[in-house]
């Protein structure tokens, strides 16, 4: 039997959305944040690792290149998830003193905006609790690796509790509702840009958080609200009420962030029609059938039902055509209709390629352990090259 353990963890986009720290070493938020984790068939982070006597140090490897261990964020959670394992007595005192090596890729853009780093922690602290055996709850370890993470660690409907202890023993995350409880709820991922985003969200909340009035505001007045609201949303699976609470909290980030001084953009032109479209598309449809949400990105996440899917999907199809066709969406299979004459009034075809692809996908599971051998690292515990 192999000693390297292998996992895949999903990505998660909030719909109410973290922004801002009030400890930035522990990761620790200043509001509750709500996501769906979405399906790790489509979008993933895969990593292996294994812990060995000979090896000399910590090596790790993401997306086929090495890189530096020295990472305090890494180092944190490797590092208490071995305190946890020496507390549970999970592993004899030799295995603990083993270096460890770590090969990790994502199947997406890294730091596009699409949630990479989330489900890269989420993957990379599921697979070490694996190799080190702990059996507590380790969404707090993920968040040590970046704050979003420990949601992915959950599947289905996801909450992060801000907590209130200063060591952040409470600011933990739990699954809301799994992903059985709203199996209709799909996501349609418009990538406008696959580049790096010019400020990091870490950089962005430590400005919004030292000099943002309006952050403060939302923090003390709207999530704790749209949370309550959003959650009862979900569990009556009340998609209307869920979509205006998404789509006012994505639309009130992006604001904080102008609110920022010096301020910073994330959305573009191609992001603000999007929302444009999708406001035009509700009042046509005659309730709301679709939200976006927008992370630290110009890339709109789409949150709608299963039947929607087709209509709307012809719709983007339409107003963004691609010069590819065929290879413009991904993900999940559907069949388009011919667009209703009304929808191809509201908007006239715009240029070519201002959405690179769609990746169509829906709510999944949280990190399962992969059982086939597929492993990154071979026997000797060297990367794979592919
Ligand atoms: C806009 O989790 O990437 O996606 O904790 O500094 O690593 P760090 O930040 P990160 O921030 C995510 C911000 C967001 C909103 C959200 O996912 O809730």
């Amino acid at each position: 039997m192999s000693d390297i353990i292998t996992v895949k963890a999903p990505v998660n986009i909030a719909v109410i959305k973290y922004w801002g720290k009030r400890d930035e070493d522990l990761i620790l938020p200043l509001n509750d944040s709500v996501s769906a984790t979405l399906d790790t068939s489509i979008m993933c982070a895969k990593t292996s690792v294994c812990a060995r006597p000979e090896f000399k140090e910590n090596e790790i490897w993401l997306n086929g290149k090495k890189e530096t261990f020295q990472s305090p964020r890494l180092q944190n959670c490797l590092k208490e998830i071995k305190s946890r394992a020496a507390a549970e007595n999970s592993v004899n005192e030799d295995f603990l003193q083993w270096k460890v090596r770590v090969c990790s890729e994502n199947n997406f853009p890294t730091a596009a905006g699409l949630a990479s780093s989330a489900a890269g922690y989420a993957c990379l602290v599921t697979a070490l609790a694996k190799l080190y055996k702990v059996k507590s709850d380790v969404s707090s370890i993920a968040r040590l690796g970046s704050g979003s993470a420990c949601r992915s660690v959950y599947g289905g409907f996801v909450r992060w509790h801000a907590g209130t202890n200063p060591d952040g023993t409470d600011s933990v995350a739990s699954q809301i509702e799994g992903s059985a409880h709203w199996p209709e709820m799909h996501a349609l991922i418009l990538v406008v840009g696959d580049t790096k985003k010019k400020t990091s969200s870490t950089t962005g909340m430590r400005i919004s958080t030292q000099t943002s009035e309006l952050l403060k505001h939302r923090i003390k007045y709207c999530v704790p609200q749209r949370t309550d609201e959003i959650i009862q949303a979900i569990k009556q699976k009340d998609f209307p009420k869920f979509a205006e609470v998404t789509m006012k909290d994505s639309n009130q980030f992006h604001a904080v962030c102008l609110d920022s001084y010096p301020p910073f953009v994330y959305m573009t032109d191609v992001s603000h029609l999007i929302v444009d479209l999708i406001h035009k598309y509700n009042e046509l449809s005659g309730s709301t059938k679709v939200a976006y949400t927008f992370d630290a990105g110009p890339n709109a996440c789409l949150y709608l039902l299963e039947e929607e899917v087709p209509q709307v999907l012809s719709f983007i199809r339409h107003v963004f055509p691609s010069s590819n066709p065929e290879l413009f969406v991904t993900g999940l299979k559907t069949n388009e209709v011919t667009l209703n004459p009304e929808l191809k009034n509201i908007c006239e075809p715009q240029a070519k390629d201002l959405i690179k692809y769609v990746i169509h996908t829906k709510v999944g599971e949280g990190p399962t352990e992969v059982t086939d051998g597929s492993h990154l690292l071979n026997d000797a515990g060297i990367p794979k090259i592919e």
